[in-house]
């Protein structure tokens, strides 16, 4: 780890300090399936066992069929203590007419916490919300050392006040190092290996207003890109991998007629940390193969285009 830090003693450290906090107190956490909030859900589980209540908001920005793996994962194989809390009205509802991507994020980023709270409410009374934050997710919230890039759900999008108090034990790790502490803690490696999956989801590829249309357009798309990248085992090769939906119309030709329809856009990058991002190589042969399957596949499509950027001075994310 990152300053000659050993995992053992970093477990061994965090598992105390947590115990002392929190007593004999019942925990929430947000669990969201991705690496970090699993990494965070499994340490505190470490140190405190059944005290633990997880809680995933489908916000329905998911990927397809998402919720059903996390609920398989998580509930049935992890043995936590898991509820599913299905939002997905609530906050479509929210972002209605919203299109500026701060604005989007901070939306998100109270309403995750409002559900939290009627949560720790129904669950008898929690007065701690575990988050699995990282040193990124802080640092491109802008910090007194650091200007602000984008507000990620989980730090700039929090609200002023909120019930619960915060436990983040992985706030000044970076992915890496979240995966060996992972790893140290009996992890699956299914789990490990998931691309990482922003908190606001889909929300934030769909770019300006989220609508259920456009959300259905993107998923489909996004399906495709994933089990191709399965398919032909470069899904190993990437950080992450991922559809966008830019909001562009434009004109094209099917069976000799005239469409005018969605670009789809792929982006594929290779990292270690999340600060500086690569364009991952992907064959060009393979990006035509998936790009024929989305325009076949996905009838609102008619145009796929390959994100060149890398970050700087892009961020991963579109928004
Ligand atoms: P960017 O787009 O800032 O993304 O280059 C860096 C990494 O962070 C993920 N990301 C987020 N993760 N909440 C999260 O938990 C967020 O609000 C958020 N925004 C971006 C992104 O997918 C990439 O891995």
């Amino acid at each position: 780890m990152r300053d000659g830090k050993d995992v053992q003693s970093f477990i061994t450290s965090e598992t105390e300090s947590i115990r002392r906090r929190v007593g004999t107190a019942r925990v929430l956490c947000a669990l969201s399936g991705g690496v970090d909030s699993s990494v965070a859900a499994a340490l505190v589980h470490h140190a405190i066992g059944d005290q633990l209540e997880c809680v995933f908001v489908n916000h329905g920005f998911m990927r397809l069929n998402e919720v059903d793996q996390v609920r398989a994962l998580f509930g049935d194989s992890l043995k936590m203590r898991l509820t599913v809390v299905e939002a997905e009205d609530r906050f479509l509802q929210l972002l209605d007419g919203v299109s500026d991507p701060e604005k989007k994020r901070k939306i998100i980023g109270e309403e995750f916490i409002r559900v939290f709270e009627e949560e720790a409410i129904k669950l008898g009374d929690l007065e701690y919300l575990v988050q699995g934050t990282i040193a990124p997710d802080v640092i491109e919230s802008g910090t007194s050392q650091d200007p602000m890039v984008k507000t990620h759900h989980n730090v700039g999008g929090l609200p002023e006040e909120m019930n619960l108090q915060l436990i983040e034990p992985l706030r000044d790790l970076y992915k890496d190092e979240v995966r060996e502490v992972g790893a140290a803690l009996g992890i699956p490696r299914i789990i490990l290996q998931r691309q990482p999956f922003p908190g606001p989801g889909l929300a934030v590829r769909c770019l300006g207003e989220v609508t259920s249309t456009k959300l259905s357009i993107l998923r489909q798309a996004d399906a495709v890109f994933q089990e191709e990248l399965q398919r032909s085992g470069l899904a190993n090769e990437v950080w992450q991998a991922f559809a966008v939906l830019p909001g562009i119309r434009s004109t094209g030709v099917t069976n000799g007629a005239r469409t005018f329809a969605q670009t789809i856009i792929l982006r594929a990058v290779t990292s270690i940390d999340a600060m500086e991002a690569g364009v991952a190589q992907l064959p060009l042969s393979f990006l035509e193969s998936v790009g024929r399957r989305i325009v076949a596949e996905v009838p609102e499509v008619n145009r796929v285009a390959y994100d060149i950027t890398p970050k700087p001075p892009g961020t991963i994310e579109w928004e």
